[in-house]
């Protein structure tokens, strides 16, 4: 089976502390083809002005902070999150019912288009993992429990492991929305524990796929970028 990609599809982790050092690389990536996200690392470095720089050259951003608050504190949070003017953007939904549903309500609230997403289960844990931490279920129950509880306070979708994508679908819905980290096209998996093919992560029906030290830590990014342009129709 051939595996093709959406335009868009793809969303590039810009996993450093400031844009100059992903200059090279902005200057190679099609605004068309690929989306960026700002995580925790930029964002603590460069602050709004990181997400100002990307709008500016076109690109839409997600902005991945991962919010796990109490629900005024992320509630507030997010008013400014909806100001920056992202695409997406997330929180934890270890967060619990009441933070999830002040955070869709705040969003709604402002009318604000962003899409907002929750992360389940780190793809850095594994069963171990969370044995560890005392949860009873398997990383993909807690997955498809903690989704169906973001679903019921009106989150859009959730970021989620390779191995969690059908399930997840499967019980939710097609359109609820999954965005898969952890995906590699070439190389090791690094830190991620349950990571996966990009190719499997289409194949199972991902929404969007985030690629990250593949990309940014590439001898030769512009050949990585070449190989997943290739997989987009
Ligand atoms: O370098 P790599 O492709 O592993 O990067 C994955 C990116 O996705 C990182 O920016 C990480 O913060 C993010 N992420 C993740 N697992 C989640 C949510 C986000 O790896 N559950």
């Amino acid at each position: 089976m051939t595996v093709k990609l959406k335009p868009k599809q793809t969303i590039i982790a810009l996993d450093v502390s400031s844009l100059e050092e992903t200059k090279d690389l902005l200057s190679i990536v099609d605004k068309d083809l690929f989306r960026l996200k700002v995580g925790k690392q930029l964002f603590t470095s460069q602050g709004p002005k990181a997400i100002d720089k990307l709008n500016s050259l076109g690109f839409d951003v997600f902005l991945d902070l991962k919010l796990h608050d109490i629900p005024n504190t992320v509630s507030k949070s997010l008013e400014n999150i909806c100001n920056f003017g992202v695409w997406m953007s997330n929180i934890h939904l270890l967060g619990g019912q009441e933070m999830i549903e002040a955070a869709t309500s705040t969003v709604k609230g402002l009318n604000s288009e962003m899409i907002l997403v929750g992360v389940t289960i780190l793809t850095s844990l594994n069963e171990n993992n969370l044995v560890e931490m005392g949860f009873n279920s398997s990383a993909e129950d807690l997955a498809i429990k903690l989704a169906k509880l973001g679903k019921q306070n009106g989150i859009d979708g959730v970021v989620c492991s390779i191995e969690d994508i059908s399930g997840i679908k499967a019980s939710l819905g097609g359109d609820f929305l999954s965005v898969t980290p952890g995906v590699r096209m070439l190389q090791d998996i690094d830190d991620q524990k349950r990571a996966g093919s990009i190719y499997d992560a289409i194949q199972f029906g991902t929404d969007f796929v985030v690629v990250g030290r593949e990309i940014t830590q590439a001898k030769n990014p512009e050949k990585v970028l070449k190989k997943i342009e290739s997989l987009i129709v």
